[in-house]
């Protein structure tokens, strides 16, 4: 390798994440096992952006693997995708305590990595589950039972607000709403379901 003088090294999904696993911006990361930065291809066309770890995720340093996750599988499959084809994300990277919400500043602070992580991918589509991605995404104060099902834009990308799956585990009689919003998902992205 030359000494890399004039090279600029190129931002990438893994400089993202080492750079998720150092942080200490916010306190989340005091109570961290694992930092969960994400994961997926680089060029996924459906991102999906969750709230934040909860406890196995945080064990295992990986998104929506607990019961959530397992849901988040069966609706992806339901528009016939698997899971490595899509790029999972959450708003913050650390697990808030007892999986309270995230507070504004937490997810603030970890805005720059979901903002390059979204940059990276530029995705076709983003599947934004529930009321913190929705503020994260598309403003303070929004309300998911208000926004679900309706698309709106970030940029270039399309946006799909729908139910959050811990939500849809609390109350299975929303999955019919969800279910519709997947669909309008699969569309845009022309695969028939
Ligand atoms: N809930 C989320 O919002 N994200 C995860 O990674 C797991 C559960």
């Amino acid at each position: 390798m030359p000494d890399g003088v004039g090279q600029v090294p190129a931002d990438s999904l893994d400089d993202v994440a080492q750079e998720v696993r150092r942080c200490v911006a916010c306190t989340l990361s005091q109570g961290r096992t694992q930092a969960v930065p994400g994961e997926g291809p680089v060029h996924a066309r459906l991102m999906v952006v969750g709230e934040g770890p909860g406890q196995q995720e945080d064990e295992a340093g990986r998104p929506f693997v607990g019961r959530a996750g397992q849901l988040l599988t069966d609706m992806l499959r339901a528009i016939h995708l698997e899971r490595p084809e899509v790029f999972i994300a959450n708003v913050v990277k650390c697990r808030p305590p007892d999986n309270r919400t995230p507070t504004p500043a937490e997810a603030e602070a970890c805005a720059p990595f979901l903002a390059r992580q979204i940059a990276l991918v530029n995705p076709e589509v983003i599947l934004v589950l529930g009321r913190t991605a929705a503020e994260a995404l598309m403003g303070p104060g929004v309300r998911i039972t208000a926004v679900r099902g309706v698309w709106t834009t970030l940029g270039t990308r399309a946006l799909m607000p729908t139910y959050h799956p811990a939500y849809l585990l609390r109350d299975p009689r929303k999955k019919k709403e969800a279910w519709e919003d997947l669909q309008r998902v699969a569309e845009r992205l022309g695969i028939p379901v």
